[in-house]
């Protein structure tokens, strides 16, 4: 029987944390000059420097014996090979197979699934080049503009911010959005400038039921029509689909040819790979999102292959749990020094707060260790004038990842000099501060605070694939050791359930609920616009016209 905290290695990482507790991450370069080449690791365009770590060879070992002690490697192999892995949804988890670039078949229930995920990335390939070559028109003949993604949480995290790291890939005719939250500012705002004859909808819902999506859809599909001469006819050109649920996404309207299908075995927040990723390839193009699925392959196959005190995702990991469960980090901090970035902290916030948020393990037992951490963050510089006040003399530990890309372009060649010496000069204060001696005043830094050192040659779809997998990887080695499924996320539906409750009971001055809840309900009520409004309230969205008919 697995029993994390009670085995002999976390003890004697408990011990070791205490030992160590007053030890300096600075002093340790200064007893080992090769620590730096020692404790960093290269795969492809990608460098992890995790040098300024508080962790010493005899710590990273133990650690180490922690992984291979746990259902890692079981679990590992199980995940890529399609087993039932997502016990609680009886699922395999075959985000991997996505981007497989090898011969060799998966099997999900004895059937190789590869032909048709081949199958799907040619639909992709000859959508994403039509849209792109100007050949898809809309109902007024006009080529296609601007692509309105709809979705949220992984039906969107992902590819936003996929797409706007990769900016400087998109294709010039085209502009992205990405409309989420049900409230009605957000579609308002980007509707509002639009032309729906250039304008593509893509409604991305893995299982077509997410209540912000649909109700995003549908008043996009209101606004569509009210403009649109032949109405439904019309929709076919302007309207496709993301989804699992094909039933469902005809009945709003789609057509069966217009819908892109994935499968229950992809994960919400591990789908960018999926057809989900189709804004990505109508931005940068079907070639380069291969190369995305190539840089996340290189990266499954790093961490399939190399030996686990080399591996990248296990090294983050373990470094992760030495904090959370040794050292009590209650959070971890993202930081990339890369404007393109700025969204991947919201992305790896679902990867992985709704992957090991649990506190039950995969036998359905409580658990008594502390799980998955509060992820957080924004770009740097921008994080120096804001919070790292509280990183550096706060009272608080917190693991910092510093991330950035080396090359720019020559125009911002002073500025990225500029963004990447700051970067170096922070991870170099959070290790040292500034003890002279042992005076504390006001403006001391007290220093041997941690971070790790991502650094990416450059910011290519084939090196950002592999980031975003090392993360992937990440928090599915934490799971492991955890013993959690890190594939399920039954803690989302309750709010789901009781918003649809609350919303039909909210005229009825129902009192079933607590008095907060109730008093609260009241003066919502009190402030609801009359029905005739609500209806208008999204939909009088005047599309993007000028006076000689439209833009
Ligand atoms: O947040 C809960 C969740 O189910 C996520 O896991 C998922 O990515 C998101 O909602 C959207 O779900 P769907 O793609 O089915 O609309």
């Amino acid at each position: 029987m697995y029993n994390l905290s009670q085995s002999v290695t976390w003890k004697k990482l408990k011990h070791l944390a205490e030992q160590t507790a007053d030890d300096r991450i600075a002093d340790a370069f200064r007893d080992n000059p090769n620590r730096f080449d020692e404790m960093s690791l290269r795969l492809g365009g990608l460098f992890l420097d995790y040098s300024k770590n508080r962790v010493s060879p005899e710590i990273l070992s133990s650690l180490i014996q922690l992984a291979e002690h746990s259902p890692l490697r079981q679990r590992r192999a199980q995940m890529f090979s399609g087993d039932i892995i997502n016990v609680t949804e009886k699922r395999p988890v075959l985000h991997t197979a996505l981007r497989n670039r090898g011969e060799d078949p998966v099997e999900v229930n004895g059937q190789d699934v590869m032909p048709e995920i081949r199958a799907s990335l040619e639909k992709l390939k000859v959508f994403s080049e039509k849209v792109r070559e100007g050949q898809w028109l809309g109902y007024s003949g006009k080529r296609i503009r601007h692509v309105v993604n709809i979705g949220i949480g992984g039906s969107d995290l992902g590819p936003n911010m996929v797409c706007r790291a990769l900016l400087h890939h998109r294709h010039p005719e085209l502009r992205f959005h990405f409309v989420s939250n049900v409230d009605g500012q957000h579609i308002h705002k980007i509707l509002k400038p639009l032309n729906p004859e250039t304008t593509l909808f893509i409604v991305s819902t893995k299982t077509f039921s997410t209540q912000e999506t649909l109700l995003n859809a549908n008043s996009a599909k209101t606004w569509f029509l009210e403009n649109a001469p032949e109405g439904d006819a019309d929709i076919a050109q302007h309207f496709v689909a993301v989804s699992t649920n094909q039933a469902a996404a005809m009945e709003f309207g789609i057509k069966r040819e217009n819908i892109f299908e994935f499968w229950a075995w992809v994960g919400g927040r591990y789908s960018l790979w999926s057809s989900i990723g189709l804004p990505i390839a109508l931005s940068i193009g079907y070639d380069g999102f291969i190369e995305l699925l190539e840089g996340a392959y290189a990266m499954d196959q790093h961490f399939l292959h190399a030996p686990l005190d080399q591996n990248m995702p296990v090294i983050l990991a373990l470094i992760g749990i030495w904090y959370i469960n040794f050292h009590g980090a209650e959070t971890q901090a993202i930081i990339p020094y890369d404007q393109a970035l700025h969204q991947l902290p919201a992305f790896l916030q679902q990867l992985d707060m709704e992957s090991n948020g649990k506190s039950m393990d995969a036998d359905g037992h409580p658990i008594d260790y502390a799980t998955g951490p509060i992820v957080w963050g924004q770009t740097g510089s921008n994080g120096q004038h804001a919070f790292f006040q509280l990183l550096h003399q706060g009272t608080r530990f917190v693991p910092i990842d510093f991330i950035a890309s080396l090359k720019s372009d020559e125009k911002t060649a002073e500025h990225h000099f500029a963004l990447l010496t700051n970067m170096l000069a922070q991870a170099n204060a959070f290790m040292n501060g500034d003890q002279d001696g042992d005076a504390q005043t006001h403006a001391s830094c007290p220093g041997n605070r941690p971070s790790n050192v991502l650094l990416l040659d450059e910011m290519s779809p084939h090196n950002l694939g592999a980031l975003i997998a090392l993360y992937e990887h990440k928090v599915f080695v934490q799971g492991a050791i955890w013993n959690i499924n890190s594939f399920d996320q039954w803690g989302v539906q309750l709010g789901k359930r009781l918003a649809t409750e609350i919303s039909g009971n909210i005229k009825r001055q129902s009192t079933d609920y607590d008095p907060s809840t109730q008093g609260l309900m009241a003066i919502v009520k009190h402030h609801l616009p009359s029905s005739k409004g609500r209806k208008k309230t999204v939909t009088n969205i005047s599309a993007g016209k000028t006076k000689a008919g439209k833009a």
